[in-house]
């Protein structure tokens, strides 16, 4: 018998769990039609983000990125970084020929921070034909007189703007520098948000020492960081009224296996496709798939969160005691 590999996300069905987080491989008809026909289960694309709104254009050298890790085939989408957000209309254009071109899902990403004016491009992504939005909030509150009741109703108000502005889901992305996280992803859930992508990973600037410049520096991930996502899933699986994303650190099926048994409906790749390119999903899905097999999983949906933290045997394995016993029991 064959596994059952859907997952519903945001209340769409997903064929399978994998799903394609916003990067320079959706940036393209071209890029986003091989990684259909690589198996992905919907697509987010690169964010439009609020500055190109407000003045219609955006330094895209924010977004560096060395090719020294990149597969030859991945390397190959990079020149189209010159063309990575170039705008609304052409944002617009790029939802509408992406639902054209595929049958998957098409997610588009609004990125911003400040409740405005130029939340109403929402109704506009609706209206271009796209299956729910994904709304990444990256801020940083660096302002001392900004207190974190302030920021966090930044937040929410955010949400609510958005969210009341489409009848289609809003799924949110955001940090995990929360000093109260589960309190936080309620109130998302509360203000609208149908789903939560967790977590934004911000670019750290370096310092280049021979140019004596600050630099942005965007490095790919490793399954090294998988565990932040791993963690809050589990935590809130079952206690927020939203789909659970996981993006960070996902590059190999048992990656994708553990964050689907803490309770992730779906898992978002980035890094592991500028990597490996659009071939990688279908190693994803069919390690997944033999894996369950083996293991007699009739299907995703059976096995997603059965090691949340309300179904773990050990509810304190996420929390503080786990830290404790992490510390005493190192063995070098
Ligand atoms: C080159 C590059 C560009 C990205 N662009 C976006 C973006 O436009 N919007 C967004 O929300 N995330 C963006 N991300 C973040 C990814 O969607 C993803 O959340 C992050 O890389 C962590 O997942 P990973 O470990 O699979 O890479 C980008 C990541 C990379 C590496």
């Amino acid at each position: 018998m064959s596994v059952d590999l859907r997952s519903r996300y945001l209340g769409l069905e997903l064929k399978n769990p994998i799903v394609a987080s916003a990067s320079p491989m959706t940036s393209s008809i071209d890029s986003l039609k091989r990684l259909q026909d690589a198996g992905v289960a919907a697509v987010v694309l690169p964010s439009l983000f609020e500055e190109q709104i407000e003045h219609e254009e955006m330094a895209t050298h924010h977004l560096m990125l060395s090719g020294a890790e990149l597969s030859p085939e991945a390397r190959g989408f990079f020149p189209e970084m010159q063309n990575y957000n170039t705008g609304p209309d052409n944002y617009l254009k790029l939802i509408g020929d992406a639902k054209k071109a595929l049958s998957v899902p098409v997610i588009p990403s609004l990125n911003g921070y400040t409740p405005g004016g130029w939340t109403h491009i929402a109704k506009q992504f609706e209206q271009a034909g796209a299956d729910a939005i994904e709304l990444n909030i990256y801020f940083l509150a660096t302002d001392l007189q900004d207190t974190s009741v302030e920021v966090e109703k930044r937040y929410i108000d955010l949400v609510d703007s958005v969210s009341s502005m489409v009848t289609i889901p809003v799924a949110v992305k955001v940090s995990p520098y929360f000093s109260a996280m589960a309190n936080m992803a309620a109130r998302l859930a509360g203000a609208g948000a149908s789903g939560l992508v967790l977590f934004n990973r911000f670019v750290q600037p370096d310092i280049l020492l021979e140019e004596l410049e600050v630099a942005p520096h965007l490095v790919l991930s490793t399954s090294d960081e998988l565990r932040l996502a791993l963690r809050w899933i589990a935590i809130l699986r079952g206690r927020v009224r939203a789909s659970l994303a996981a993006t960070g650190g996902a590059h190999t099926p048992e990656d994708v296996l553990k964050l689907l048994l803490a309770g992730a409906d779906c898992v978002m790749i980035a890094s592991s496709l500028l990597r490996q390119g659009p071939a990688h999903i279908a190693t994803l899905v069919s390690g997944v798939e033999k894996w369950m097999t083996e293991r007699e999983y009739d299907s995703v949906e059976q096995m997603k969160g059965s090691l949340s933290q309300q179904s773990c045997p050990d509810e304190a394995a996420f929390e503080r005691t786990n830290y404790m016993k992490a510390l005493t029991s190192y063995t070098g």
